[in-house]
């Protein structure tokens, strides 16, 4: 059972996403609310072993709402894997009067919470990440926005090739999940996907699916390659030499994590920024915030961390079927 709970930390961890402020905002809100004292941490990992927290109150969170990245700030921080500086963030937390810490961020992330949790630090992980690979939820903070980026510069893109009657590889990214691919795909009507759980190399099945729509009258051919595949400029290369069809790569990169969060991200990131106090008021500790089947729920990080995902099926088949 964990120990009463009066002071609680936020942090964000590994790459930001649209949404986060949102959670920071609700942390912060739902724990004044219920008679707590809030303090943020910057930097993920990195500012707690540097000592770099905050006292928030109502007004820090002010106006960030409809902001992306995060107004914490977030990094990458090798040195925490190592359980000296996990033992060291234990203390630091001691110290400040930190009873429970949210942690919003990715796998990576929640790992570093788990190690808190296991210095008796109380932990509760939000799912943060444009990706969608947290296996234990079916939503990201993020990928929603990040999908409409996506969707938006993509529909751009078409435009110019058709009117070129090119054929475009846009890379998106997802690190080695083609979540963001496979929506786009269907989202923006692709003639061919590539994601990295389904792609066989077998790039003359490519070469062959342009020749055949070029003769049934297609102007445009869009491909949506994954990050996780890659390589697209010269894929590009090799597919104009094959088929005689200009081509032109695309990788739309960071701009992909950046930019206001959509409704569904700001209504999401809030509910589960509020959950993980109320888990934390609860007593509970080492846990993940998910939704699933349409419900907010809260797994064990481990069982979390275990649980496997992988690309629907039915989905991807969809993706194929409306390319003909
Ligand atoms: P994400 O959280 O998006 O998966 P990373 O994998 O980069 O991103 O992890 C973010 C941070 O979480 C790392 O920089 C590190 O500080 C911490 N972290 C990652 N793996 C571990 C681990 N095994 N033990 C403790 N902390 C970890
Ligand atoms: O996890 C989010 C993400 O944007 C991935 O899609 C991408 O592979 C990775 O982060 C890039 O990370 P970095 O910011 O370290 O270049």
């Amino acid at each position: 059972m964990a120990k009463e709970i009066k002071t609680i930390a936020v942090l964000t961890s590994g790459g930001d996403a649209p949404g986060m402020n949102a959670a920071i905002r609700a942390v912060v809100r739902t724990a004044l609310f219920r008679g707590l004292k809030v303090k943020g941490i910057k930097r993920g990992y990195n500012g707690l072993l540097n000592e770099e927290i905050i006292d928030m109150e109502a007004r820090n969170v002010s106006d960030i709402l409809q902001r992306g990245g995060t107004v914490l700030g977030t990094a990458r921080c090798l040195e925490f894997k190592e359980p000296e500086y996990q033992k060291k963030g234990a203390t630091i937390c001691r110290k400040h009067g930190i009873d429970g810490i949210i942690v919003i961020g990715g796998d990576g992330s929640y790992r570093g919470a788990q190690a808190l949790s296991r210095q008796g630090i109380n932990t509760v992980g939000l799912p943060g990440t444009i990706d969608l690979d947290i296996a234990c939820t079916d939503y990201t903070i993020g990928f929603d926005t990040a999908v409409n980026t996506a969707m938006q510069a993509i529909d751009k893109v078409k435009d110019t090739s058709s009117s070129h009657e090119r054929c475009s590889i846009i890379e998106v990214m997802g690190r080695n999940a083609g979540y963001i691919a496979l929506w786009c795909s269907i989202a923006n009507g692709a003639e061919d996907v590539l994601l990295p759980e389904k792609y066989d190399y077998n790039e003359q099945e490519i070469i062959n699916h342009i020749v055949e729509s070029r003769k049934r009258g297609k102007t445009h051919h869009i491909i949506i390659n994954a990050e996780g595949i890659g390589h697209s400029t010269s894929m590009a290369r090799r597919i104009e030499a094959a088929t005689g069809v200009e081509t032109r790569a695309t990788i739309l990169g960071y701009m992909q994590r950046g930019g206001s969060p959509t409704a569904t991200d700001r209504f999401y990131a809030s509910i589960m920024g509020a959950y993980a106090v109320d888990v934390l008021l609860q007593g509970r500790t080492n846990r993940v915030v998910g939704y699933r089947k349409g419900e907010f729920v809260d797994f064990d990080i481990e069982e979390a961390l275990q649980m496997k995902k992988s690309i629907d099926e039915y989905q991807y088949e969809v993706s194929q079927v409306l390319t003909i």
